[in-house]
């Protein structure tokens, strides 16, 4: 298999007046060609910003500081404006929570696609625009006629699939999906899950789907990266990230989805929250709330260990 993406040491700051904020903060990431890679982690961790690197859409302050983004080798870091554009829909996709904020009210969805098109092919026909449109709603199943609809004639599922279209519709073979399924309900969600899992074999997609909430990737994610205070802390195939996590702060995530049942009872509670992203504590940053934490913990920050299957940073597998 070809590595698609690699992330190597990545770090973004946030100036702002009272300090900096370290959303990013060394983080190390990999997919592979073909492979649902879930990015998990609370609220604030610093997932958006990590998927919002990679395609350059952070927003000001926001910077990255160091680090590399590799996309087939190519530092996405070091890329210059045009070659930026390039990418952006054309070979990464990405999509966001909220649908009907990245439609334009205005438009409807047969000009969604046709302005798509045409930022990457300028000299693309109406018609020949038309047809690849009807091609790709047929995939997801939608019915041709709603191209002539607008936005806020659609549910919110339907949206998410019109978004899904329009960033598959130029062939890109990496999909950065934050937080997609979010603003919908629980049955709309599995058949959204589905239909992605659907896309990634024809479409022979990658994809990085980004959640807070570990039960979702569940079912779609062939690997898990648990993030934690802008650092990845434990890496792992999806099946034993949920079966043998190694990190107490996956234990601690894995123990706050309802009806997993946990030999130690202990982790049930993940005392306290998200610590402060301008002062992160010192040594392990999981430290303050973590219930197996030794006094080498607050003093150092644990090195990359491989233990069964899984790339762990924790003092417990020295
Ligand atoms: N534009 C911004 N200015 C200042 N701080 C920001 C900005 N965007 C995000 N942050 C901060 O960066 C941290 C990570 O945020 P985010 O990447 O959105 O986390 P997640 O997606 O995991 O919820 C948070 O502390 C957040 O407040
Ligand atoms: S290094 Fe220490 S504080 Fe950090 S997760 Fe492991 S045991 Fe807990
Ligand atoms: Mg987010």
């Amino acid at each position: 298999m070809a590595r698609i993406l690699h992330i190597e040491d990545l770090r973004v700051h946030f100036p702002i007046n009272i300090g900096t904020v370290r959303a990013v903060e060394g983080a190390n990431l990999t997919i592979e060609e073909g492979e649902v890679m879930g990015l998990v982690g609370e609220s604030g961790c610093g997932k958006s910003t990590l998927g919002l690197s990679i395609l350059r859409l952070l927003r000001p302050p926001g910077r990255i500081v160091e680090g590399k983004i590799l996309y087939h080798g190519e530092d996405i870091v070091r890329m210059g404006a045009k070659e930026i554009l390039a990418l952006r829909g054309g070979r990464i996709a990405m999509i966001f929570q909220d649908p009907l904020t990245s439609l334009n009210p205005l438009f409807s969805i047969k000009e969604h696609f046709i302005e798509t098109l045409r930022t990457h092919e300028k000299r693309i026909e109406t018609k020949e625009a038309l047809a690849r449109a009807e091609r790709m709603l047929s995939s997801l199943g939608i019915s041709p006629e709603r191209l002539h609809e607008y936005p806020h004639q659609m549910s919110g599922g339907m949206r998410q699939r019109i978004m899904i279209g329009l960033g598959l519709i130029l062939n890109p073979d990496l999909l950065i999906a934050d937080e997609p399924t979010t603003a919908l309900d629980v049955i709309v969600e599995a058949q959204f899950l589905d239909l992605l899992d659907d896309l990634r074999k024809r479409f022979n997609l990658s994809i990085m789907l980004i959640t807070h909430n570990l039960g979702n990737v569940a079912q779609l994610a062939d690997r898990i990266s648990v993030m934690y205070c802008g650092t990845i802390v434990e890496v792992g195939p999806a099946q034993t990230i949920f079966d043998e996590p190694l990190h107490p702060y996956t234990q601690g995530l894995l123990a706050s989805i309802p009806n997993i049942k946990l030999d130690e009872p202990e982790l049930k509670l993940m005392r306290g929250s998200l610590p402060d992203l301008v002062s992160p504590p010192s040594g392990c940053v999981f430290h303050p709330r973590c219930p197996r934490a030794m006094d080498v913990c607050s003093e150092e920050w644990p090195k990359t260990a491989a233990v069964n299957g899984h790339q762990v940073n924790c003092w417990l597998y020295r």
